[in-house]
């Protein structure tokens, strides 16, 4: 079964060919256009913005993906696209590129969950992965604990209350004025910090529930570094970037590996898995596999390839090979951009 999909649900236009054979996934082409070079004038995603670049880049970035992968559209099974969450226009664009072409080549149309997508990163390990899975998704836009007792059901059992992961890396990165986005930048400038230097705090680190809250660490960094509001300037102590950097990553780390670990615990999780741009960081993925190995007993852990890890059109490809195997196809029609895309829910959709 071979799928061409198509990933736009914010500053990455993708596609790629991807191919389920023999039990195995094949990535016959995965071609990413970065925006962030465009958004980093502004140090931010202004949505209008990044919807205009994905018009312009998404037919050369599709027509790339089918000829890296030598395939023509009448070799596609099907076609896959990220229908939400993400960004209304960025999302509309890709949704609307993946119609047309179903159309044109009367081919069905799967949608999937952006968030699925970076947990079926995963997949494209082809290494067995028992259930009951717990995943941790850590991106610019979420950050969520999601249990999994088969491929088929997602369930959330904690999330952020405010900041996603990713985005309090941005964050700080902006108010510590380092090159957009923050989260690559940090974890560059955290090489050469001490983790240590800086006591900041670990939100709901102790709370029962699997729920975090980064906005806290944030506001802690940008009184260290600009000084606390009211105080004055006298009271602004010179700090060392490196060990801010390196503070603030660990203090984000303790808190993710830490709830991880003790809702793997209390569900039984027989793997672990990474997902998401921000488990790119180096220092996560090393401290993740170190805690499960350490902390948790005959429970397996897996993370995705770096290049998996944000956002790209593979994971969505992969997902649509689970869903498709199932028989869920869409007709072309019924596919449309939805912001609040829910999770697949193995009890309402099975
Ligand atoms: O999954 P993704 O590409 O897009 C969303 O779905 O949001 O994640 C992007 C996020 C950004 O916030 C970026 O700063 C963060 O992933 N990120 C990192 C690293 N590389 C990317 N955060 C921490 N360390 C990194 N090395
Ligand atoms: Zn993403």
């Amino acid at each position: 079964m071979k799928v061409l999909a198509i990933e736009t649900s914010c500053d990455e236009t993708a596609a790629a060919v991807v191919e389920h054979r023999h039990g195995r996934f094949v990535v016959r082409s995965n071609v990413v256009y970065s925006q962030i070079s465009l958004h980093a004038k502004t140090g931010g995603v202004v949505p209008e913005v990044a919807a205009r670049e994905h018009c312009v880049k998404i037919a050369p970035v599709i027509e790339q993906a089918l000829h890296r992968a030598h395939v023509a559209p009448k070799q596609l099974d099907a076609l896959a696209v990220t229908a939400g969450p993400g960004l209304l226009p960025a999302l509309a664009v890709g949704v609307e590129a993946a119609r047309t072409l179903a159309w044109l080549w009367h081919r069905p149309l799967i949608p999937v969950n952006h968030i699925e997508g970076h947990v079926a990163a995963n997949w494209l390990l082809n290494v067995p992965i028992r259930f009951p899975v717990l995943c941790l998704v850590v991106s610019g836009g979420h950050t969520e604990l999601l249990l999994m007792t088969s491929p088929r059901g997602f369930r959330c059992i904690g999330r952020t209350l405010d900041d996603a992961a990713g985005e309090a890396f941005d964050k700080v990165g902006k108010l510590m004025r380092l090159p957009y986005p923050g989260g690559p930048s940090i974890s560059k400038l955290a090489v050469n910090g001490n983790p240590k230097r800086y006591d900041l705090p670990r939100p709901m680190f102790s709370a029962k529930n699997f729920d975090f809250s980064f906005a806290g660490i944030k506001t802690a960094v940008l009184y260290l570094v600009h000084g606390v509001p009211g105080k004055g300037k006298k009271q602004k102590a010179k700090v060392k970037k490196a060990d801010v950097a390196a503070s603030f990553q660990q203090a984000v780390i303790d808190v993710l590996v830490g709830k991880t670990i003790r809702a793997a615990k209390e569900h039984n999780a027989k793997s672990v898995l990474l997902g998401g741009g921000v488990a790119a960081n180096r220092m996560l993925r090393a401290a993740m596999e170190r805690a499960v190995a350490t902390r948790l007993s005959n429970v397996d852990y897996h993370q995705p390839l770096l290049e998996y890890t944000t956002d790209n059109a593979a994971m969505i490809g992969a997902r649509a090979l689970q869903i498709f195997k199932k028989k869920k196809t869409w007709p072309w029609q019924r596919v449309a951009p939805d912001p609040n895309w829910e999770l697949w829910d193995a009890g309402q959709n099975a």
